[in-house]
């Protein structure tokens, strides 16, 4: 049977860019969610192994998703790689952008974990969450980030709680922290900032890691920067 993958967030950026590597094994299934859809849907439209689903961290997960997982009995990988950022200082950011960074940053994500946890449970999946070098316990911090970056740094610090819960099941869970990846995400909130990786480089090095990285870490939150110090 071919193994089953769920990828979140692969509209844009590295996301898509992790879509694209994980399409050079025939033998995966791919499920693509994200909420704009069209550009992917139109590069994969001829390509059987990928399933585009429109799809909102935002909204319940059960309405969105049942039907496309109807015939699905095991997912053996789940990639959290969507996210969101708003850019300001604590005083100004509202308490609705905080929420709206946990929302898609983390109860999302958690949301997803929960729904996914049968099929997840089945496959002996390996997750991995996309977190940031700022969620990173001593890196450097970024002023402006705060709703962002403590965002992401609950679902980093999820990953060692859930791994350990979940140890004896088959389920395991990494948490990468990125340093800069030339991506919109970044040249929006760092206008003229450019990156030492691009998207490419860093989705391809995503998709490795989720095929094989499960062989070697569980529980583990690696930080994943060649710049951010
Ligand atoms: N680029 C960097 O320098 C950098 C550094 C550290 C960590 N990261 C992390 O790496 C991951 C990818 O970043 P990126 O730079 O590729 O970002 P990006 O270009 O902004 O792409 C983000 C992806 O997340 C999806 N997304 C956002 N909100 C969503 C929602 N409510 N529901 C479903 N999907 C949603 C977007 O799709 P739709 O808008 O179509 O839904 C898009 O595909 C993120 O988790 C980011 O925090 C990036």
């Amino acid at each position: 049977m071919n193994r089953c993958i769920v990828i979140c967030g692969t509209s844009r950026g590295i996301g898509k860019e992790i879509l694209s590597e994980l399409t050079k094994d025939t033998q995966l299934q791919l499920i693509a969610l994200s909420r704009n859809v069209s550009e992917i849907s139109e590069i994969y439209h001829e390509n059987k192994q990928v399933t585009v689903i429109p799809f909102d961290l935002s909204l319940p997960i059960e309405n969105q998703l049942i039907e496309y997982f109807k015939d699905i009995k095991e997912v053996h990988g789940l990639i959290n790689n969507a996210g969101y950022l708003e850019l300001g200082p604590v005083e100004t950011l509202s308490i609705e952008a905080y929420h709206r960074c946990m929302q898609t940053n983390f109860f999302g994500p958690i949301a997803l974990i929960k729904w996914l946890h049968p099929k997840l449970f089945a496959g002996k999946a390996h997750v991995v969450n996309i977190s940031t070098m700022g969620a990173y316990q001593g890196s450097v911090k970024f002023p402006g980030l705060s709703a962002y970056t403590a965002s992401k740094a609950a679902i980093t610090n999820f990953t060692e709680v859930f791994a350990e819960e979940q140890k004896d099941t088959g389920i395991r869970m990494n948490c990468l922290c990125l340093g800069a990846v030339n991506t919109a995400m970044l040249s929006e909130a760092f206008p003229g900032f450019i990156a030492p990786i691009s998207a490419e480089e860093m989705g391809k090095y995503i998709a490795n890691f989720t095929l094989h990285g499960d062989r070697f870490y569980n529980g583990k939150i690696l930080a994943v920067s060649s710049s951010t110090p």
